[in-house]
């Protein structure tokens, strides 16, 4: 018998989480069946979904989130034991996955650690994991960027905004980051290549961007929703397109925030927006890691990560993420 610990969510989130909506329970896992296996947690991710979706699921309930672990017992010769995989178990240090029940949503899967050539295990839930495949789909499938095009990015400093203005690069487009503090703006124009990058808290960016981008924007990439989208959205050019990936400004509002219409603009410049959640391409997701790792080892695409070590500051890490507390990756060391 294993020892585990989890966070178990107790309360609907009124506002910024609080310590006291979780509860950490420990408990003994069982032997492992035909099908399961035994996995030692060395990662976990916080990410702003874990707040979004709170109120979608009844309490209380174990939080879930990717994972990334060791296989200490097996009854699955295809995961063996010292092999790692990738799951979305949640913020738990041992839990036992039954390898059988692989459902349609990267949610309801386990893999294995995609080869990642050295690089750390953390990044299976970072830039070859999740946010990676959300960045690199959600961006050229969505975007479809040309060479010379205007890019804008916001929430450009985290772990998918730093990806998708790489890779915009990478594209050859002009790139503008917008993102919440000026180490943030700092590290995205001197280190990952922006062309510029602008602070959200202290400037116009209405202002701002029509400086950055006088010829206007071809390419928007969505990940904050708000005033600041619809100010970047009436700023676009003709047959602009614009990626909604998320809406992270209003996720600790109790009630929807209003912003500026946007029917003229999409109107009148024959915009196309469009949504969109990254399972849909789960099937092409090894594509995605395989291009990712090798843009990681050749040193075209630089990734950070905010680590965070301890079981017990989980709590911690997801409330200083959601507070913009991370360059980069949020992750936490078990
Ligand atoms: N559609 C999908 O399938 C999918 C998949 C993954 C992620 N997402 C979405 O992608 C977005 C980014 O996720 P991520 O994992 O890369 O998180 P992240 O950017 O690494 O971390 C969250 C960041 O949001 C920013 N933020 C917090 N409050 C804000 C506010 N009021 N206005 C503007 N920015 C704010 C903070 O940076 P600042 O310091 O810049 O404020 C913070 O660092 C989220 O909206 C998430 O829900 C969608």
């Amino acid at each position: 018998m294993v020892n585990a610990r989890k966070y178990v969510v107790k309360n609907l989130f009124q506002g910024v989480p609080k310590r006291e909506d979780f509860d950490i329970v420990e408990y003994k896992l069982p032997p492992i069946q035909n099908g399961e296996i035994l996995v030692k947690v060395e990662w976990v991710s916080v990410d702003p979904y874990q707040r979004a979706y709170n109120s979608k699921y009844p309490t209380p309930y174990d939080q879930f989130g990717f994972q990334v672990g060791t296989v200490e017992d097996t009854r699955n010769p295809k995961f063996p034991v010292g092999s790692r995989v990738v799951s979305h178990k949640g913020w738990c240090d041992y839990c036992i996955i039954d390898t059988n029940k692989q459902g349609a949503m990267a949610v309801d899967r386990v893999y294995k650690l995609p080869n990642l050539k050295n690089l750390s295990p953390s990044h299976g839930v970072g830039a070859v994991g999740m946010p990676g495949a959300t960045a690199y789909f959600g961006f050229l499938e969505i975007c479809k960027p040309v060479a010379g095009e205007t890019v804008v990015v916001t929430g450009a400093a985290g772990a998918v905004g730093s990806i998708v203005g790489q890779i915009a690069k990478i594209k050859g487009c002009k790139v503008i980051g917008i993102a919440g503090s000026d180490d943030k703006v700092k590290w995205l124009e001197e280190e990952l290549g922006f062309d510029k990058a602008l602070n959200y808290k202290t400037m116009d960016i209405g202002a701002a961007l029509k400086e950055a981008a006088p010829n206007g924007v071809d390419c928007y990439f969505d990940n904050v929703g708000g005033e600041i989208s619809s100010t970047i959205i009436n700023q676009m050019n003709n047959f602009g397109r614009v990626s909604v990936c998320g809406s992270i400004s209003a996720y600790n509002d109790g009630q929807l925030p209003k912003a500026t219409v946007l029917q003229v603009a999409i109107v009148t410049k024959q915009l196309k927006i469009e949504g969109f959640m990254v399972y849909q391409w789960i099937n092409q997701w090894p594509e995605a890691f395989n291009e990712l790792t090798n843009w990681i080892i050749t040193g075209k695409l630089k990734v950070r990560e905010h680590v965070t070590e301890g079981f017990d500051k989980i709590y911690d890490a997801f409330v200083g993420m959601l507070a913009g507390e991370n360059v980069g990756k949020a992750v936490v060391k078990i």
